[in-house]
Formats: structure tokens, sequence, C-alpha cells
């Protein structure tokens, strides 16, 4: 099984403080680490945790930030031939404030607004090859687009996790096999506010605009699927007691359907499968450092 991923990396400057500074105001943190993420790269990373073969497609700065975001993958095992590390840019940054048990985040793209999608035509053997296609939203849209079409060419499944949120063009969802979005990101796709229409109804108009499945991430609330010609089903969360960085939630989820669903799950098993990955992952600082490995999931299985 296999998976690729064509996406972000970023270096995550996370800083820890007690809340969140007001405007115009200076106040003292308590930590300050530098950690691998980027949701390309975290998800990659998860993927190759959970035991699929990952290829990672995407770009770095020539900068410090870059060989160490290189290097990390390189030690999880993940193929980066199609890895670009571009000369004279920066590494996308990712400025993350923990406080208040929730974190705010400013992206840089840099190098990562600069992967094209000559770069992605460049890659294709490896879209071809792979029996899943992982895509956010983190690189530019036509990049996306081009990987899509070439996924849904070679009969690769498309999963698109539109994160972070923007509207999306026709052109592109008619080539997504499942959508991942959040809460937000779903009324913001769907046009639909959730407290008007249905959970449901906004997923369904989804599947109108092309998507062949919706899943749906709720946080602690678990996951809604919506399949064309399938039920509405809507899976519980996990009890996660012991929460200590949530960032990177959804890539764990995502990687964890990625895998599951190359090892040939139901949709249904995958998402189960998913929500298993995201609960342990957040209980690890760390986006990317925080990934849980296949026992870890398969453990967890048994204790359900
Ligand atoms: O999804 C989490 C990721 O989003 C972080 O690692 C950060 O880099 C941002 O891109
Ligand atoms: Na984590």
């Amino acid at each position: 099984m296999s998976v690729v991923v064509v996406g972000s990396l970023n270096m995550d400057v996370v800083v820890c403080a007690s809340r969140r500074p007001r405007i115009g105001e200076t106040i003292h943190g308590e930590e300050v680490y530098m950690v691998p993420g980027g949701k390309g790269a975290n998800q990659a990373v998860a993927s190759s945790r959970l035991g699929a073969k990952t290829t990672m497609i995407g770009a770095v700065g020539s900068d410090p930030f870059g060989e160490t975001l290189r290097d990390a993958l390189l030690k999880e095992g993940i193929n980066i031939e199609a890895l670009h590390s571009l000369p004279d840019q920066t590494t996308g940054v990712a400025s993350i404030l923990l406080a208040e048990g929730d974190n705010s985040i400013v992206v840089v793209p840099g190098a990562n607004g600069l992967l094209t999608p000559k770069d992605v035509e460049g890659a294709r053997e490896y879209i071809e090859a792979a029996d899943i296609l992982l895509l956010q939203l983190e690189i530019p849209i036509e990049s996306v687009m081009i990987a899509a079409k070439i996924g849904r060419q070679a009969g690769t499944r498309v999963i698109l996790n539109p994160a972070p949120a923007k509207e999306l063009p026709k052109e592109l969802l008619v080539n997504v096999d499942l959508l991942t979005p959040n809460e937000s990101e779903l009324q913001l796709l769907s046009g639909c506010s959730l407290d008007k229409m249905g959970l449901r109804e906004a997923m369904q108009k989804l599947l109108e605009m092309g998507v062949k499945g919706v899943v749906t991430t709720l946080g602690a609330d678990g996951a809604a699927i919506l399949e064309l010609g399938g039920e509405f089903k809507h899976l519980p969360g996990k009890k996660v007691v012991d929460v200590v960085d949530t960032t990177g939630a959804g890539d764990a989820f995502n990687a964890g359907l990625a895998c599951a669903l190359a090892e040939g799950k139901s949709l249904l098993e995958a998402v189960d499968f998913a929500g298993k990955t995201a609960s342990l992952a957040i209980t690890k600082l760390g986006a990317q450092a925080g990934m849980p490995v296949r026992s870890e999931v398969d453990k967890l299985d048994e204790s359900y």
C-alpha cells in the first residue's frame, strides 16, 4: 500500500504562553520550540509511521530550516526524490501560539508557494503509482489541481483536506474522491451556515458540487460521512483525557484515513482508524513529532 502527498513543509515555531496578548500588548511566554510541521509533511510522516510506503512532493528553501525538514522526512523513511530545494528561497514557517488550551497560527508559505504545476507534472510517476493521493491547501491551488487531475486519470484515489480553508474551483472538486473539511471549512465550501442547515445538507451540497464523498471532522464529536449513493453516518469521537497539543490533529486524521483506505478498509472502518490516529496524536507535543506509529493505533483498537 502506498500514499503520495503533494503539499507543504513548514518549520513550526511554537510559543507557549498562559494567555493570548491583546493588540499592542507584550507578555512573557513560558517556552519556545522549533519543530518540523506543515500539513503536507505532517501527513506524510503519519502515513509512513502507520505503515504506508510514502512519497512527499513539495518544496523547501535552501536554508537551514529546509535542511532540517528534509532530514526529518528522510529519517522517517519517506521518499523525497521529488522534494525540491529552491535556491535563494526561504522555507515555509508557521508561527504558532499555544495559549488557553488552543492554538493560533500564522503561516508564511515561502518555498511552498513556489511549488509549480510543472513540478507536480514532473513527479507524475509517483502519483500514478500510488494507491492514495493526499492533498491540502498550503501550496498554490493550480498545483493542487494538476495533482488531483493526474490522480484521477491514473485511478489513484484522491483525498483533499481543504485546509487552510479557501473557496475551491469546480474543476478541482470534480477530481476529488474524498473531501475532508472540518466544520468551518464545510460551511465555507458549501456556502451553508451550519446552524441554519444541518450537517448532512451541507455535505450533500458538496456532493452536488462534484466530490464523490465527504468526511467532516467534528473534533471531540467524531466525524460524519456522506458518499454518493450512500447513507449519512456519524461516528462518535474517541475520549481523550490527556490532550497536550492539538496542532496537526487534522493531519493525523487524514493520514489515518489514507492508510486505511490504501489497505482496502471500508470508508467507515477507515474513518474509525483515522479518529484513533488523531486521538493519539493530540496526546503528544509537536504536529509531526507527535504522530503515532502503527502499533500504538492497533493497541488502541484492542481497548475499544
Ligand atoms: O496542520 C498543522 C500544521 O499547520 C502545522 O504543522 C503548521 O505548519 C501549519 O501549516
Ligand atoms: Na501532537
